[in-house]
């Protein structure tokens, strides 16, 4: 039996970063009212990167996959298979996985994107693990990647400071010893109402309403209550009692959904990391972004138990537990 080990990771984050003093001023030339301290008080949001118009999700995911696979000392031509999660695809089609295969050189790997909004980098990781477990791959890239400035309605205050742009990669490997332990997907469709961007093309016009629009306390209620049983349940059936965690690694929508359910879990503060305030709510990048940045200043180490969760539109939500 084979596991799937995370080798490597990388992230990229547009270089523009907008402080919330910087949004506020500019939504005030359009008479919407915000402030610094609205949003950090309400979400722990300090600044967010925004990618320049015309980049592209593809752009930002090969630079993150581009890192991740200098990291693991992986050329893109070992990879048989590339999954990257989206919300916001370069194309109807072809997929942005393919795009960014393209733009890394390599060919013939499989490559798919994985739409689960903000709990995309789970769902994706999760398949790639179960590709790697059944030998139908060996050497994995999953990317959360996204270019959510695209679609915020820049005009709706309770949205548009909530997020931001950026992606986050990691390359899997087939290994005797885990690796991805356990991992666990939910999804609840007759929640879609609550946090939605429900527009498409139709005969070359949008229909629908294409903004992200959201019910933001009903997210909330949904959030930590579907995360807190979802990390339960995932320990659980690895054995693994959620005081033997070494870093919690959250989708990092709003700090008051982390601590809170930091809180709930029994997982101190210094065990929890936190990437909200610099990058704002990056979808499905949020994850891999945070995992990433952890790895880089030496708190997540090799040999460490690491739990993921996403939660997003859907209703979706996912964990991963992960030993390093
Ligand atoms: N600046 C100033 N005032 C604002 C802003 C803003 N940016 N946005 C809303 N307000 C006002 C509202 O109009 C309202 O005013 P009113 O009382 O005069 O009507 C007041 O602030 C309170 O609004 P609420 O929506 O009740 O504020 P709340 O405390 O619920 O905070 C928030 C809103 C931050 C969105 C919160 O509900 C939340 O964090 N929800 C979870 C959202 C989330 O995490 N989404 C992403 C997860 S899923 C994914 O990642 C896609």
């Amino acid at each position: 039996m084979s596991y799937a080990k995370i080798i490597g990771s990388g992230g990229y984050l547009p270089p523009r970063v907008v402080s919330n003093d910087e949004l506020a001023a500019e939504l005030a030339t359009r008479q919407i009212e915000t402030s610094d301290t609205w949003i950090t008080e309400r979400t722990g949001i300090r600044q967010r990167h925004i990618a320049d118009a015309g980049v592209t999700t593809s752009q930002l995911a090969t630079r993150a996959a581009q890192a991740a696979l200098a990291d693991a000392g992986v050329s893109a031509g070992e990879l048989d298979l590339i999954i990257l999660a989206t919300s916001t695809p370069d194309y109807i089609f072809p997929s942005t996985a393919c795009l960014v295969q393209a733009q890394l050189g390599n060919k013939g790997a499989a490559a798919f994107d994985v739409q689960a909004v903000c709990s995309g980098f789970v769902y994706a990781l999760t398949t790639a693990d179960s590709f790697i477990r059944a030998g139908r791959a060996r050497t994995a890239l999953v990317i959360g990647a996204e270019v959510f400035s695209s679609i915020l309605d820049w005009n709706d205050r309770s949205t548009c400071v909530l997020f931001g742009d950026g992606a986050g990669a990691v390359v899997l490997r087939a290994a005797e010893e885990p690796g991805i332990i356990e991992a666990q997907l939910n999804a609840d469709g007759s929640q879609m109402k609550i946090l939605h961007a429900a527009g498409n093309v139709v005969g070359g016009q949008v229909t629908g309403d294409p903004f992200l629009r959201m019910d933001g306390q009903a997210v909330f209620k949904m959030a930590v209550t579907s995360l807190a049983s979802s990390a339960q349940a995932v320990c659980e059936r690895a054995g693994v009692p959620l005081a033997d965690i070494d870093w919690f690694v959250p989708h990092q929508a709003n700090v008051r959904i982390i601590n809170f359910l930091g809180r709930k879990l029994g997982l101190p503060e210094e065990k929890v990391v936190v990437t909200v305030d610099k990058h704002a709510n990056t979808s499905a990048a949020s994850v891999p972004l945070a995992l990433d940045a952890a790895r880089r200043d030496g708190r997540i180490r090799p040999g460490q138990l690491v739990l993921m969760q996403g939660v997003g539109g859907g209703f979706t939500w996912g964990s991963v537990l992960a030993r390093m």
